[in-house]
């Protein structure tokens, strides 16, 4: 891929990865050793992001050893348990992003940092763009928004991936929750009405890394191609397991739930395809994935 007007270049790194433990950090890793990149991961327990002062060290560590780009793929992810914490949440998703963003800055390195489409109100009838005003309505949300600005305010040159409904190996989410609970023959009552792009991080990962390969800046959307309801994305991964578990559709509300959740969290990634940076249909990778568990954790 190459961008119009900049240079192609080849590697990205060194590239300090924070967050490595992560669904999106297990799949930056696997992505940065295909690409032969030099690279530093490190998981929650090796460096917790709150901790600026050890942050900043390895930071200006990675400066000295002629590194380019710090990735920052930690985050607090529990989107009802942000309700319960939104001050400890904010350290994590706000307050720490945007100091690792000016260390970064300091030291002459990229910054890369990871948001949601529950930026949004879900109040859109169209797919979001990146432009588009903010207005979240969790608590989650206003963290991740408040780590947006806070990023961009430290490095403006910082590059802002917003992703959504992700999923892959490295963490339980919803598609392997569904595959679970089919498996073992429960009744599965899944929410219509909420629509969004499922994102495969093996995909995203991939993506961010074209962005940086043509030296993308600002904020982008990524994630698979096209959107469908949680109820559908149910019913895909039902259908990929070969399973004939029945899939019944209900109304969010049908669930008591702490936190608000956009009713259209679709975003638009046409910014990021002007680039030549497009993932792959959901459906293909939603199939890929539910065969990859199945066949790593002999489930059936
Ligand atoms: N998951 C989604 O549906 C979704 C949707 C849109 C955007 N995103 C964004 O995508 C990015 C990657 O998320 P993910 O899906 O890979 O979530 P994830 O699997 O929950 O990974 C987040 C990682 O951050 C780590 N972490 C939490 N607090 C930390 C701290 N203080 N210092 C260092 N590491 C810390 C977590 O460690 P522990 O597990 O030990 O806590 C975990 O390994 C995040 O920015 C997230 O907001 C996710």
């Amino acid at each position: 891929m190459a961008i119009p007007n900049h240079p192609r270049i080849t590697k990205v790194g060194p590239v300090l990865l924070l967050g490595a433990g992560g669904m999106l950090g297990t799949a930056l890793v696997a992505a940065l050793e295909a690409r032969g990149e030099e690279y530093r991961a490190l998981t929650r327990g090796e460096l917790d992001i709150t901790n600026s002062k050890e942050a900043a060290a390895t930071i200006t560590d990675l400066a000295k050893a002629d590194g380019r780009v710090v990735i920052n793929a930690a985050a607090y992810t529990d989107v009802e348990g942000a309700e319960d914490a939104e001050a400890e949440v904010f350290r994590v998703n706000a307050q720490a992003p945007g100091m690792l963003a000016a260390a970064a800055r300091k030291s002459g390195l990229r910054f890369v940092h990871i948001s949601t489409d529950f930026v949004f109100d879900g109040t859109k009838s169209e797919p979001y763009v990146e432009d588009d005003r903010p207005n979240p309505l969790s608590a989650y949300g206003r963290t991740k928004l408040a780590g947006e600005r806070a990023v961009l305010e430290a490095a403006p040159d910082a590059l802002m991936v917003r992703t959504s409904w992700v999923y892959g190996p490295g963490g339980m989410n919803f598609p392997r929750k569904i595959l679970q609970s089919a498996i073992e023959g429960n009744e599965l009552r899944v929410v219509a009405d909420e629509v969004g792009s499922p994102t495969y991080t093996p995909d995203l990962a991939q993506g961010i890394l074209q962005l940086l390969t043509g030296d993308a800046r600002g904020v982008f959307h990524l994630a698979n191609q096209g959107s469908c309801s949680r109820f559908e994305m149910a019913q895909a991964v039902v259908e990929a397991a070969g399973l004939s578990a029945p899939v019944a559709p209900v109304t969010a509300d049908t669930f008591s739930s702490k936190a608000r959740r956009p009713a259209n969290s679709v975003l638009s990634c046409e910014k990021a395809r002007r680039l030549g940076v497009e993932l792959p249909p959901w459906r293909d990778s939603l199939r890929e994935y539910v065969r990859r568990v199945m066949r790593e954790e002999s489930l059936v």
